[in-house]
């Protein structure tokens, strides 16, 4: 027998499907639940943290704005709602596996106290989002029941545009711990005591081993840029112990991110 709604203005899906594809996407979220948690520590000999939450950071805003969408087209809904479910069940696998690995990685490299939170505050509201397009679906496309379905669109539109700002703390928080001051170190110039060289001293020091060059009378070390350089190290060794002024201007005349590395390394001028 045929359960459907014959609400003429809804596209209507079959229980059956429904009650298919919600015991799947629930069943796989359990197991996930109940995995050892070990074995979201590591991939390949790395910490699987820092691969996994991409995922999370893509699934998660794509299910909210899926559900900000299909709550107000039916259309939509109709014929994508095995999408917003997907994207919400792969949304919780994801919350569950970067809160197991980053708990695993904690114990590696020290607990981010507020990113960790962050990370945990996620988990609940990503359940709530997956809940709430299951009633979405069901209301939608299988039984209109009274004000219901506006109920389900709005919270859920409420919580959709919620994870957006959750999501990102979280991201940016774990980039935070990781990269704040490794990035600031970098930036930070190698020498605040600026002195006067001789073209003698520079001349000397014309190995990669200690590299220094001249780009319009001002003195710099390069040293360490050489490994970092993003067209390659040629670039810069052909730079030690000379003026190279016409090498990086000619490349790099006007270019911002090349002028503000090369300001980090300056060390001095020439004089005499
Ligand atoms: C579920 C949402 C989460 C997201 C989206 C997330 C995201 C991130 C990101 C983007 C990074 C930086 C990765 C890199 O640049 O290498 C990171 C690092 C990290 N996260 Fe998470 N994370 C989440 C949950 C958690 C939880 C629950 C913990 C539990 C302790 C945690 C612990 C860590 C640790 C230990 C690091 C490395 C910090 C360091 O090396 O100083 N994360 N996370
Ligand atoms: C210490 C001096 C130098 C610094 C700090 C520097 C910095 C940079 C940076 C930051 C980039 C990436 C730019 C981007 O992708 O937007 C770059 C790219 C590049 N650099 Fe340099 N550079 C230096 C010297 C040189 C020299 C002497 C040459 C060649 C004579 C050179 C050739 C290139 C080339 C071919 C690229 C790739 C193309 C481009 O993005 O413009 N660089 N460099």
């Amino acid at each position: 027998m045929d359960e459907t709604t014959n609400d003429t203005t809804a596209p209507s899906l079959s229980w059956k499907v429904f009650a298919a594809a919600a015991a799947a996407g629930v069943v796989l979220i359990a197991v996930f639940l109940n995995l050892p948690a070990e074995m979201w520590a590591e991939i390949d000999e790395l910490p699987l943290h820092p691969l996994i939450v991409h995922g999370v950071i893509v699934a998660l805003p794509a299910t909210a704005i899926w559900f900000m969408v299909a709550a107000w087209r039916p259309k939509v809904l109709a014929r994508t709602w095995w999408l917003g479910w997907t994207l919400a069940v792969l949304s919780v696998l994801g919350v569950i596996v970067a809160s197991s690995s980053g708990e695993s990685l904690a114990a590696a490299v020290g607990n981010p106290d507020e990113h960790a939170e962050a990370g945990d505050r996620l988990g609940p509201v990503t359940l709530v989002m997956a809940v709430l397009v299951l009633a979405l679906v069901f209301v939608g496309l299988i039984r209109r029941i009274g004000p219901l379905d506006r109920v389900v669109a709005v919270v859920g539109t409420l919580v959709a545009v919620a994870l957006f700002p959750l999501t990102y703390l979280a991201g940016h928080s774990g980039a935070e711990a990781v990269w704040q001051e490794t990035y600031a170190e970098a930036k930070e110039p190698i020498a605040t005591d600026q002195r006067t060289f001789t073209m003698a001293e520079v001349e000397r020091r014309n190995t990669p081993a200690e590299c220094w060059t001249i780009v319009d009378g001002v003195v710099y070390d390069v040293t360490s840029f050489i490994s970092r350089h993003p067209a390659g190290g040629a670039d810069i060794r052909a730079m030690c112990g000379r003026d190279a002024s016409d090498s990086f201007l000619g490349q790099h005349q006007g270019q911002a991110e090349p002028e503000e590395w090369l300001a980090t390394l300056r060390i001095g001028t020439v004089g005499g």
